[in-house]
């Protein structure tokens, strides 16, 4: 079902399958549209399946990525490339490694820089002079939280070192041993980066987020919860599965 509420174009799928599908399949049109596409990538639980799709489609020889540049949402920090637990690691074990992705392409914020402030400048540097992106998927934390930008009193523009909350933290813990081995602080690209996008793409497949969407989308406009910003863009496309769009369909029920 696909529903336009308030400025969100939301869909929703019934079944994983369908959800993943629907999801790979907004990236495909970006492909087709411009194979030269800025696709911006986001790690994390809710995107491995929309990724696995891509590799499909790329194995049925229906996908090329050669011209594609990407750019990730985040990285821990600091933490070493080859750790199982970077976003770095993230990217090349659920989607670069299996397609023609040109490495020059692609760029995730350096876990392993020694002068953090200077990664976030050049970071923020290289988007900006792609013209920033033309496709941002993202996931949100349950604490609404876009990229690492986690609620404050202000939002912070560009991208920028940062502090993890708690939520977060204990959110992230499913993919470690333990709570104490979840790293605490993280580089992000901040909230103009993301708005900038020319389309956005949030995904989220999981009922615990039913409640932060519902803020995301009727909530107001606070840096206490970052997602609700997405209320100032003019091209936001959700795809849910039916168990997290619950909070906002009750809304127009
Ligand atoms: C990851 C990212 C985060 C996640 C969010 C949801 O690159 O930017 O904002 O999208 O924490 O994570 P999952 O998908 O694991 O629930």
């Amino acid at each position: 079902m696909e529903y336009k509420i308030r400025n969100f174009k939301i869909i929703v799928e019934e079944t994983a399958d369908a959800w993943g599908k629907q999801s790979a399949a907004w990236i495909v049109k970006q492909l087709h549209e411009n194979p030269a596409s800025k696709i911006g990538f986001a790690t994390g639980g809710t995107p491995v399946a929309a990724y696995k799709e891509l590799i499909e489609l790329y194995n049925e020889g229906k996908l090329d990525f050669s011209r594609m540049i990407t750019f990730n949402l985040d990285e821990y920090y600091p933490i070493r490339r080859d750790n199982n637990q970077s976003y770095y690691y993230f990217m090349q074990e659920n989607l670069f490694s299996h397609i023609n992705v040109n490495p020059d392409n692609v760029h995730i914020p350096n876990g392993e820089a020694t002068d953090i402030a200077e990664e976030c400048v050049q970071y923020e540097k290289q988007l900006e002079a792609a013209g920033y992106l033309d496709l941002q998927i993202l996931g949100i934390g349950p604490n609404g939280h876009i990229a690492f930008n986690e609620p404050d009193d202000h939002f912070e523009p560009n991208t920028h070192h940062t502090t993890l909350d708690k939520k977060t933290i204990e959110a992230n813990a499913r993919f470690f041993n333990s709570i104490d081995e979840v790293p605490t602080h993280a580089v992000t690209m901040g909230i103009q980066s993301i708005m900038a996008s020319k389309k956005i793409l949030l995904l989220a497949n999981s009922a615990s987020k039913s409640e932060v969407l519902e803020s995301t989308v009727f909530g107001k406009i606070t840096p206490q919860l970052p997602a609700s910003v997405l209320q100032l863009h003019h091209d936001v496309t959700m795809v849910l599965t039916a168990d997290c769009a619950d909070g906002i369909l009750a809304h127009i029920r």
